[in-house]
């Protein structure tokens, strides 16, 4: 590792498992001291032990404003200003137009777009302290293409790219906000929505995905690297799509 990130202090949301873990454990050995967010707390607690110095676990649920106040304040007496915010927490719940309700609606947006939104405003203060910084927004390429199935988790992260774009606008140029994209991505909320064998796993994606493979986590938490860090110092208000061709288009398998 190069200390792309020494110095900086990284809040990462979601942080307990999947690619959110992934996401602290690269941005520490890049040298950033990482505050992990989660509300699975024994998972995010291990995390941070594991880590040692320059890592703390505290429980958020992404939707509580004051739980946001409360962790900035124990990341800024424990490292000082935040300057890198990883918006990664969301949830995922199946649903076809017909079998999508309001209440999955208002769920999805709640902990998807209001978590971003909640958490770039609780930040910004202590970013503005810092002299500026860089947000991570993780939507989908559910929100760039259509996810069948999923009505109501592609309206919300069609919203998080559209929201970045705004907050890219009003927070120039002292924070830099851009959104993520994954394709499939090997974590716990994939294989808990799928319930199906690692091989019928891999098997539904190569048809569509032209690497013919689900991503590792570690490889979205490289992308999201290049977004923390000074390397991106001129990205804002950008998309970066890492899905292993998907969206490039559908593969034809000779
Ligand atoms: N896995 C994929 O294929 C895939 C594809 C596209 C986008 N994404 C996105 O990537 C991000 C990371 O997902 P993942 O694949 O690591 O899934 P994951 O389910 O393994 O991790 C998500 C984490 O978010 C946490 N979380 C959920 N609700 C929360 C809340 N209200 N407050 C705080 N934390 C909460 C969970 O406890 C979990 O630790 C998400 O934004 C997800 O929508 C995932």
């Amino acid at each position: 590792m190069t200390g792309l990130l020494q110095g900086k202090v990284a809040l990462i949301t979601g942080a307990a498992r999947g690619q959110g873990e992934s996401a602290a454990r690269i941005f520490h050995a890049e040298g950033a001291s990482v505050v992990l967010a989660d509300v699975l707390d024994d998972l995010g607690e291990a995390v941070a032990k594991e880590l040692g110095d320059r890592a703390i676990y505290r429980h958020l649920d992404v939707r509580d404003e004051a739980g946001w106040a409360a962790v900035v304040a124990a990341a800024e007496d424990a490292f000082g200003p935040v300057t890198v915010l990883h918006n990664n927490a969301a949830v995922l719940r199946a649903g076809t137009v017909v079998g999508s309700t309001r209440q999955d609606f208002l769920d999805l947006m709640d902990v998807n777009v209001w978590g971003c939104v909640v958490g770039m405003q609780q930040v910004l203060p202590s970013m503005r302290r810092a002299g500026g910084g860089s947000i991570i927004n993780v939507s989908s390429t559910g929100g760039l293409i259509g996810q069948p199935g999923a009505v109501t988790y592609s309206a919300s992260k069609a919203a998080v790219r559209g929201l970045t774009k705004a907050a890219a606008i009003d927070l120039a140029p002292e924070v830099r906000v851009n959104s993520l994209h994954p394709g499939w991505v090997d974590t716990p909320m994939v294989r808990e929505k799928n319930k199906q064998t690692d091989e019928e796993y891999l098997a539904s994606l190569l048809p569509v995905v032209p690497m013919a493979r689900a991503a590792h986590p570690d490889e979205l938490a490289r992308a999201a690297l290049f977004l923390a860090s000074d390397l991106s110092s001129y990205v804002t208000g950008s998309e970066l799509v890492v899905d292993g061709g998907r969206t490039a288009g559908t593969p034809v398998r000779r």
